[in-house]
C-alpha cells in the first residue's frame, strides 16, 4: 500500500516549466520623475498592465492629472518595451462625479483608489467621511467603474493588527450595503477575515493579494532586529492569516487576483528612524510566486491569479502574449535598483528560489 502510493507520486512528471499567459499587476506603486525611471523597467520586464497607484505628491485626483501621468509613465518606459499603465483616481471629499465619470468614458482610468484619510504613504488628502463621497459612488456604481479600498481603519484607538478586520466590519459592509452595485475590489488583504469576506461577496467583489503577504509573517518583521525592508502597509499579521491567504490565492477562485503593492522608497527613508512603508516586489514577483505555487502544488493555478482573474474583474481582455517560468538552479536578482532617486532595496523571500522567467 505504502510502496504504490510512493510510486504513484513518485510518477507523477515534476512541472518544470510552465508557460502562461503574460500577467498583468492590479496594484502597483511607480511613483514619478527619478523613481518611475528607475522602477518602470522592472514591472514591464515581465507584466503587460498595471493598475498605477495615485499616491504621487500630491496626488493624482483629477482626469486631467491622470492623463499628465499616463504620458510620464509612458515617456519613462525604454525603448522596446511594452506596457499599458492602467490608470486610477485618487478619491478626496471634493471629487467631481462628472468628471470621474468622464475619464471612464474615454477609457483613461480603470479605478478609482478610496484611501482613508491618515492609512497609509500620501494618503492625509484622503477621505474622512465617507458620507461627503456618496454621489461619487454611485455615479461608479451605475458606469461599472470599480473602487479599489485601502482597507484600514484609521482610528488610534485600534490595534494596528486589527485594522484591517475593523474595517471590514465598521466601514465596507455599511459602504457595500448602502452603495448597491459597487464594484469593490479589497485591496491587498491581509487576513482570514478579509479572505472570507471577499468569499462571501458576489461578482462585484473582489480582492489583490501582494506577493510579500504570501510569504511573510509579522514574525519575519521583528524577530531577531527590526527588518525595515518588510514593513509595508497593512502590516503582515500572524502565521494564520499568511496561511489564509496562500490558500486564497492558489485556490483558483476567480475573486483573487495578483496586486503585487510593488512600493519602491529609496533605502534612506526605509532604513529610518520612522521608515516608510512598502516593499519592493517588482523585479522577482514572478520568480517568488512560482516558487509559492510550487510549495503549495498547485502550478496549474498560477495564471489565473497572475494572468486570468483580473482581468475578468475589470472587464479586459486576457493577454495574448505568454511568459516561461522555468525551474532550476538557484535564482539571482539584484539586491537593489540604482535609480536616480537613490537605492531600492528588493524584496528578499529569505529562502533561495529555483525559478527563472525567461526573457
Ligand atoms: O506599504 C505600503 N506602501 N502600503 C501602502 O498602502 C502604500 C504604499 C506606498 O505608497 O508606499
Ligand atoms: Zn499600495
Amino acid at each position: 500500500m505504502l510502496e504504490s502510493e510512493g510510486q504513484l507520486r513518485y510518477a507523477q512528471p515534476m512541472m518544470q516549466s510552465l508557460t502562461l499567459r503574460r500577467p498583468d499587476d492590479w496594484h502597483l506603486h511607480l511613483r514619478d520623475g527619478a523613481m518611475l525611471q528607475g522602477v518602470l523597467p522592472e514591472t514591464a520586464r515581465h507584466f503587460a498592465r498595471a493598475i498605477i497607484m495615485p499616491n504621487l505628491v500630491p496626488p493624482v485626483v483629477t482626469g486631467d492629472q491622470a492623463a499628465a501621468y499616463r504620458d510620464r509613465i509612458l515617456a519613462a518606459l525604454p525603448d522596446g518595451m511594452a506596457f499599458e499603465p492602467l490608470m486610477t483616481l485618487y478619491l478626496t471629499e471634493t471629487t467631481d462625479p462628472a468628471d470621474v465619470a468622464a475619464a471612464h468614458a474615454s477609457g483613461l482610468i480603470k479605478a478609482v483608489k478610496l484611501y482613508p484619510a491618515g492609512a497609509t504613504t500620501n494618503s492625509h488628502g484622503g477621505v474622512r467621511d465617507l458620507s461627503t463621497v456618496t454621489a461619487v459612488l454611485e455615479k461608479m456604481a451605475e458606469i461599472g467603474l470599480p473602487l479599489c479600498v485601502h482597507g484600514e481603519v484609521t482610528t488610534p484607538e485600534v490595534d494596528i493588527f486589527d485594522r484591517e478586520a475593523v474595517f471590514i466590519d465598521t466601514v465596507l459592509d455599511p459602504l457595500r450595503r448602502r452603495i448597491p452595485g459597487l464594484r469593490v475590489v479589497m485591496e491587498h488583504i491581509t487576513t482570514e477575515e478579509g479572505v472570507a469576506y471577499a468569499r462571501a461577496g458576489g461578482d462585484d467583489l473582489g480582492a489583490t493579494i501582494t506577493t510579500h503577504h504570501l510569504i511573510i509573517n509579522r514574525n519575519h518583521i521583528l524577530v531577531g532586529g527590526i527588518k525595515p525592508h518588510y514593513y509595508c502597509l497593512p502590516v503582515a499579521k500572524r502565521e494564520k492569516h499568511r496561511l489564509a491567504l496562500r490558500a486564497a490565492a492558489t485556490s483558483g477562485e476567480g475573486r483573487f487576483f495578483l496586486g503585487t503593492d510593488s512600493a519602491p522608497h529609496v533605502d534612506a527613508l526605509k532604513e529610518h528612524a520612522c521608515g516608510c512603508a512598502g516593499c519592493f516586489t517588482a523585479t522577482n514577483t514572478l520568480q517568488l510566486l512560482a516558487h509559492v505555487f510550487d510549495e503549495e502544488n498547485a502550478l496549474d493555478r498560477l495564471e489565473a491569479f497572475t494572468s486570468l482573474n483580473g482581468p475578468r474583474f475589470y472587464g479586459l481582455p486576457l493577454n495574448e502574449d505568454r511568459i516561461t517560468l522555468t525551474k532550476g538552479t538557484t535564482a539571482q536578482w539584484p539586491a537593489k535598483i540604482f535609480t536616480e532617486a537613490g537605492p531600492v532595496t528588493v524584496f528578499d523571500p529569505g529562502f533561495p528560489v529555483q525559478w527563472h522567467v525567461e526573457a
